[in-house]
């Protein structure tokens, strides 16, 4: 008989054997920014999350700086929408500003900022739109200069989340052309269309007017296609690739982390997220274990990289154990 029990025995040799583990290091926190003063509004579909007017924030500035954790992801809601995702890449537009508020405020804290234009488009697209039809080649010059805007207010790293072909090389040239050689870009390489993404539209404001992205998101039936959405943006420049969402996507994960050899980040989305909060809510599960059986997994299917809105919560757990 093999005695498998033995290693089970204490917390001290099942922590001796143990072959994962999640670190605060491991995880980037998503933050939602909004134009105007003196807000800080919740989101119902995402209970303990909320938007920040930049005059708020420092409150959960304050936090992340103090939690262990290794950065931010930043989505900006803008006042003004139109067509053309104007505020995307307005050089004063309410990321830009939020990021060169953070870094100079918080100069050694990683900002990261998404790059996409449905939080600023009237439609509510990830690109242009003409008539029915999402234009892929026309939207990777608005998506180059949301990037370079942002990394010129100061952003560490750019991830483009909007799924045109070609993105991560348009934004990769553009940064190289204006100085920017040494900022990475993290891809949302294999991104589905995920019906997990609700209530982050919820809180960004960014729902289709009409349609759904699933002529550029993923179909989740696929993984080979996954891999080669993530082989592509290699190819094209990303420091980091992205398989999102994360949960029911975790075979795309190790499929991916067994190819390539590359940091692999997962998004733990806000659907994901705020399925976990209802039942914690409701007291039907616990809410500690949970998440941490959920970061767990996605470490051990092979991320290094959790993007998370428990990522708070999570460090707090962490330290409590140390
Ligand atoms: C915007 C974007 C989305 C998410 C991140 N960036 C929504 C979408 O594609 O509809 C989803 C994040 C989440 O659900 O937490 N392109
Ligand atoms: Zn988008």
């Amino acid at each position: 008989m093999n005695r498998f029990r033995r290693l089970r025995s204490s917390d001290t040799l099942r922590s001796l054997v143990r072959e994962t583990s999640v670190s605060s290091k491991d995880l980037i926190y998503p933050m939602f920014v909004i134009e105007g003063e003196n807000i800080k509004q919740s989101i119902d579909s995402m209970p303990g999350i909320y938007r920040y007017s930049i005059d708020m924030i420092d409150e959960e500035l304050k936090k992340v700086d103090e939690s262990g954790i290794s950065g931010i992801l930043l989505f900006g809601v803008p006042k003004h929408k139109d067509e053309v995702g104007s505020e995307a890449y307005n050089p004063n537009g309410i990321v830009q500003k939020a990021i060169r508020y953070i870094k100079e405020k918080y100069p050694q804290m990683l900002v990261i900022a998404d790059i996409c234009l449905c939080e600023y488009t009237s439609h509510g697209h990830c690109g242009l739109v003409k008539g029915t039809e999402i234009l892929n080649d026309e939207t990777l010059p608005l998506l180059a200069k949301m990037a370079l805007t942002c990394v010129q207010a100061g952003a560490d790293m750019v991830a483009p989340s909007d799924m045109m072909d070609g993105d991560v090389e348009a934004i990769r040239n553009v940064l190289d052309e204006n100085g920017y050689k040494n900022t990475p870009i993290m891809g949302y390489s294999a991104k589905y269309a995920s019906a997990y993404y609700s209530p982050f539209r919820d809180a960004a404001g960014s729902c289709p007017g009409f349609g759904d992205r699933k002529s550029y998101q993923m179909d989740p039936a696929n993984v080979k296609e996954g891999v080669r959405e993530i082989e592509n943006d290699i190819e094209m420049g990303a420091d980091i690739v992205m398989v999102k969402p994360a949960l029911a996507y975790l075979d795309v994960v190790r499929a991916v982390s067994e190819m390539f050899d590359y940091p692999i980040a997962v998004y733990n989305v806000s659907g994901e997220y705020s399925m976990v909060k209802a039942a914690a809510l409701n007291g039907w599960i616990d809410e500690r274990r949970i998440v941490t059986e959920n970061l767990t997994a996605m470490k051990r299917a092979g991320a290094k990289i959790i993007i998370t809105y428990h990522a708070l919560d999570m460090a707090k757990w962490l330290k409590e154990v140390e």
